[in-house]
């Protein structure tokens, strides 16, 4: 087995003020789903399909996150981690999607916000992943309507007014890419539309709100920087056929082109997407190998490494994907808002070994050093994530977290990868 790096060494490849984070979101560990006031989202209601969700859960207590609130942050602290990326319920906040607010539900981004800063934590906010309030979907079916967009605006506005003063940056979505094809074109998420036209419409709209949110936030007194977060991966053909070859540039032009191009719509649609903005969130995983004759995603081929969620390891491409885009566009600073790894991790004696998962997270972190070295201009970087969670369609089988939950107690064991990091951070820069 492949022996830890030199800690000093790796951590004396990154700048003196890289930030170093952790990820999560709303529907995967906050629980509390009809707590004080909160409205249903589209993945409370997907949760009930049968069949939608592998294990057949949902998120109702997740990891109880609503109700651990300080004890969660206490941990990220523990953790030596100076950011802590996570996102916010639109519904919590606003219960039906537009008009009345929930004070009771902005009250406890207020106490998170504030609980991290006591903490000399930084708060990066996401303020879409992927939870929209059902009562949009049943109005007027969600993103397929421009007027989602519109609402969403509204929403991003209330949250920059009450809380951009403290918020270090607010993303607008994260992966727009899933909303639209899990969600409208696959089915496979939430709302589970099945129908190509529908997810294209989606994915437009969803780039308005993008828009019509960043000149919301603008112009409120909000202090943060504003962006999106988008997952990209290289595209390979399966094979050098002309065939694959077309097959795999046209599903990069899906997942990659569509959003760093911003396309437009109506007259003035690409102006309004096209806003500069302060950063550029990049989630990345594995790479994507396309073949013309599946027309579809293909898993990794036999003989590589692979997560628990059969997810190549392929940290080479990261830096691949990081050094593409840096010569393909006047790239704003770089966030890596999600990079980790599932593996099947059980506590024995109080400890958990995912010597993996800090082997993916340590060979990724040396493809960010190395194209850092590079001249791209990468800020930061979020594990994801902070602790186990709620893994969409896959349900709780699935573990991402450095720390293991264990869901019947909801006890938090830190993993020997959440050690290494802690570590890793404790080195002075
Ligand atoms: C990303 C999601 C995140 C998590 C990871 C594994 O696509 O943004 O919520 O599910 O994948």
């Amino acid at each position: 087995m492949k022996r830890p790096m030199n800690l000093t060494d790796l951590r004396r490849r990154f700048p003196r003020d890289f930030v170093w984070g952790v990820a999560t979101s709303a529907f995967q560990i906050e629980g509390a789903a009809r707590a004080e006031g909160k409205g249903l989202s589209i993945w409370d209601e997907f949760c009930r399909v049968p069949g939608a969700i592998a294990d057949g859960s949902n998120g109702d207590v997740a990891c109880d996150h609503y109700h651990r609130l300080d004890s969660d942050l206490d941990l990220i602290a523990h953790l030596g981690v100076r950011a802590y990326r996570f996102s916010i319920s639109w519904p919590r906040i606003q219960p039906s999607g537009s008009g009345a607010i929930n004070e009771a539900g902005l009250a406890f981004y207020e106490r998170l916000v504030d609980g991290l800063l006591a903490r000399n934590i930084q708060p990066y906010a996401t303020l879409y992943h992927w939870d929209l309030p059902a009562e949009l979907q049943r109005r007027h079916g969600g993103w397929r309507a421009r007027e989602t967009a519109e609402r969403f605006a509204d929403y991003a506005q209330l949250v920059a007014a009450r809380l951009g003063d403290r918020i270090v940056s607010i993303a607008t979505h994260n992966e727009p890419w899933v909303t639209a094809v899990l969600g409208h074109e696959r089915g496979i998420f939430a709302p589970g539309v099945r129908d190509r036209r529908v997810a294209y419409q989606v994915a437009h709209h969803v780039l308005v709100s993008h828009g019509l949110a960043l000149q919301a936030i603008r112009a409120t007194n909000s202090q943060a920087e504003v962006g999106i977060v988008l997952n990209m991966s290289p595209v390979y053909p399966e094979t050098d056929s002309a065939l694959d070859a077309e097959h795999a540039r046209l599903e990069d032009g899906r997942l990659v082109r569509w959003y760093m191009d911003a396309p437009a719509a109506r007259p003035g649609d690409a102006e309004l997407i096209a806003q500069p903005l302060d950063f550029v969130g990049v989630n990345y995983y594995s790479p994507t190998v396309f073949s013309s004759s599946a027309n579809a995603a293909l898993p990794a081929s036999s003989g590589a490494a692979v997560t628990d969620m059969g997810w190549e390891v392929a940290p080479q491409s990261l830096a691949a994907l990081l050094l593409r885009l840096d010569r393909d566009y006047l790239l704003p600073p770089v966030f890596i808002t999600e990079n980790g790894a599932a593996y099947q991790d059980d506590v024995v004696g109080g400890r958990v070994d995912d010597e993996q998962r800090r082997q993916y997270i340590e060979s990724h972190l040396v493809a960010v050093a190395d194209v850092i070295e590079l001249g791209v201009d990468v800020r930061g970087y979020f594990v994801w994530s902070l602790m186990d969670n709620f893994e969409w369609a896959e349900g709780y089988r699935k573990r991402f977290g450095i720390v293991h939950v264990d869901y019947p107690t909801q006890r938090r064991t830190l993993k020997s990868s959440a050690l290494w990091y802690q570590a890793l951070l404790a080195i002075p820069a």
